[in-house]
């Protein structure tokens, strides 16, 4: 790549950051991304010539490639992600909270000299359609030629943004290292890395973030995680928006009449799926906005609006086939980057469940050879690609919309064996940010640690929200109380995870959905029929379109079943969920336990009776 180490900005500020993280970092060059196609095959080259990457068969994948991480560093590190507000109430008690002073002299020892050796990279970014009254800009400056190839993908990068900055834009300053300089002529290690000091670090009230030693996924790609959530959650606190883990998709029934719903899930529980999904129910469609990040903010007409920050899908790979998202596998099928897959004799990728029957041999994620008799995965369970969202075959033609997409609907959900049942209205928007307030999930892949432990993980954002959660919730509840109740998406609360005794899914889960989220649309269009249970509201008999779906009645009577027992049981757990934010939780939050408390002792005398 050409090095342009004169900055191509005219923006002072910008220019002299870039200029002190450079006296800082010492880097032997300074490179200004300009976001062209040339730039990002210069990555892919300088990451193959690395061994950082290899490229894939031409003919199976056209320009892609694959790359193994060091096994130190496979996944976002919650436990080194900090909130560095100036006050340790503000973080709250969902996050690591760091005296931003203290942090910021703890990091500048450990980003003194941490690039010699290698190339700062500039990248300026616009999170959303360059130019959206919702968008916002970043830079990013890195040590990572990974990252700025991803980063391409996964944002609108280059000389484009640096003209909607202008002279004096705004931006969000993102400094990343992989922490691993280089002395003079020391051989580079392929996924150069520090595995011994790792942290993420969010600075809310200076809209910074500085993330040292992982090169993998939201710990180094600053405009997801970092910025689209983190950093976002506070300004649209501020701002009267929300920054949001949700998919967004457009849902077409069969007489052409289409809405848009958000949905979110904890990471690694189907958001890509039920994004890209097919519906088995003839004659329905859905169209892909995003997978992963919703901003919404009121339009002028009272409405929500939503557009996908983002511009490329992050995706998980174990798990996705031909069978459960054709369309993802069709998205992915070139100019793709893939990360700890495992690789096929022929050059291409595998991850489990890619093929009924794996291939007889693989070189699986730690380069190793494998086979299926060995027992073991060969895909790392976060492996992930990342792939242009223009490229996937159903993504919606609004996706760049700058005003984003009208929201008529909002689901959350998670993966729970019991108690939650199949689908549940909210009775109001108080009572949907409740419902949002309780989630819970079981951990999975993409996060360091244990998979399987059942946390709370409010709206999906335990991970994600940069400020006090019981602050997150009183900007939902005064959002809504703002807004004009009609207009407000409704809220659903639904679990593809239901398992039976044999520990068995009840619900057949991928295209199947589709008939949970016809009822949804018939609800916001007015014609579903519901009936009013102490949880909330469900389908009345009938209303879930299940011809043709071979479920035993036994399992979707479990699937709809009001558990009184099983969430009475429950109520301990969210009270103490609840205590844990103080004088922080909104009011409306208490009621609406109090109320479901009330209403499950009601339901359970009358079934005594
Ligand atoms: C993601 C995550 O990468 O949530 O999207 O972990
Ligand atoms: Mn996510």
């Amino acid at each position: 790549m050409k090095v342009k180490a004169v900055p191509m900005t005219k923006h002072k500020q910008l220019e002299s950051w870039a200029q002190e993280v450079a006296a800082l970092c010492q880097p032997d060059r300074v490179a200004w991304c300009d976001g062209s196609e040339h730039e990002y095959q210069s990555m892919l080259h300088l990451m193959v010539q690395a061994g950082t990457a290899q490229w894939l068969d031409p003919e199976k994948r056209p320009n892609s490639v694959f790359v193994r991480s060091d096994p130190a560093d496979v996944a976002r590190v919650e436990e080194f992600t900090f909130i560095c507000s100036k006050s340790k109430d503000d973080a709250g008690p969902t996050n690591h909270w760091r005296d931003p002073s203290e942090k910021k002299k703890t990091l500048t020892g450990y980003f003194s000299g941490c690039m010699k050796g290698r190339t700062l990279y500039v990248i300026p970014y616009s999170m959303g359609p360059v130019g959206s009254p919702i968008a916002k800009i970043g830079v990013e400056l890195t040590d990572s030629p990974y990252v700025v190839a991803n980063m391409h993908i996964m944002a609108r990068v280059g000389a484009r943004v640096l003209d909607a900055l202008g002279t004096d834009g705004e931006f969000v300053r993102g400094l990343h290292s992989v922490g691993a300089p280089l002395a003079p002529n020391q051989a580079d290690s392929p996924w150069p890395c520090n595995a011994a000091t790792k942290c993420v670090c969010h600075f809310p009230e200076t809209r910074e973030i500085w993330s040292y030693g992982s090169g993998y996924g939201g710990n180094a790609l600053l405009g997801k995680k970092c910025h689209a959530l983190r950093i976002a959650s506070v300004q649209a606190h501020d701002e009267g928006w929300f920054a949001e883990h949700m998919l967004i998709l457009g849902l077409t029934n069969p007489e052409g009449r289409k809405i848009y719903i958000a949905a979110a899930f904890p990471s690694a529980c189907g958001k890509t799926n039920l994004a890209m999904m097919t519906p088995t129910l003839p004659n329905w469609k859905i169209e892909t906005v995003g997978d992963d990040i919703a901003w919404m903010k009121f339009g002028s007409d009272g409405r929500l609006y939503a557009i996908n920050p983002e511009a490329g899908f992050f995706g998980v790979a174990p798990g996705t086939s031909m069978k459960s998202n054709p369309n993802a596998m069709r998205t992915a099928a070139s100019n793709s980057i893939f990360t700890n897959c495992a690789l096929t004799p022929e050059n291409d990728v595998w991850w489990e469940q890619m093929s009924d029957v794996p291939p007889a041999e693989l070189m699986d994620w730690l380069r190793r050879p494998w086979t299926p008799r060995d027992g073991r995965k060969a895909a790392h369970p976060n492996a992930r690609f990342t792939v242009p969202a223009r490229q996937c075959p159903v993504i919606s033609p609004d996706w760049e919309n700058p005003n984003g997409v009208p929201i008529s609907a909002i689901l959350f959900g998670g993966r729970r064996a019991g108690v939650v049942p199949l689908v549940n209205e909210a009775m109001s928007w108080q009572h949907g940010t409740f419902l949002g307030s309780i989630m819970s999930s079981e951990t999975t892949a993409a996060a360091a640690g244990a998979v399987g432990a059942l946390r709370y993980d409010p709206f999906a954002m335990l991970p994600f929200c940069g400020y006090h959660m019981g602050d997150y919730f009183a900007h939902w509840l005064a959002m809504g109380a703002k807004a004009e109740a009609a207009k407000l998406p409704r809220i659903f609360y639904v679990n593809w995870f239901r398992k039976g005794a044999d520990g068995k899914f009840l619900w057949p889960g991928y295209g199947e959905n589709s008939r949970v989220l016809k009822w949804v649309f018939e609800r916001v269009t007015g014609k579903g029929e519901a009936v009013e249970t102490p949880i909330g509201r469900l389908p009345a008999k009938d209303a879930l379109d299940l011809s043709g779906l071979r479920v035993p009645d036994a399992a979707l009577a479990e699937l709809l079943r009001v558990d009184v027992e099983g969430w009475t049981a429950e109520l301990k757990g969210m009270r103490a969920h609840f205590g844990k934010f103080g004088s922080h939780l909104p009011k409306g939050l208490k009621d609406e336990l109090d109320a479901l408390e009330k209403r499950l002792q009601a339901a359970a005398v009358e079934a005594g009776r």
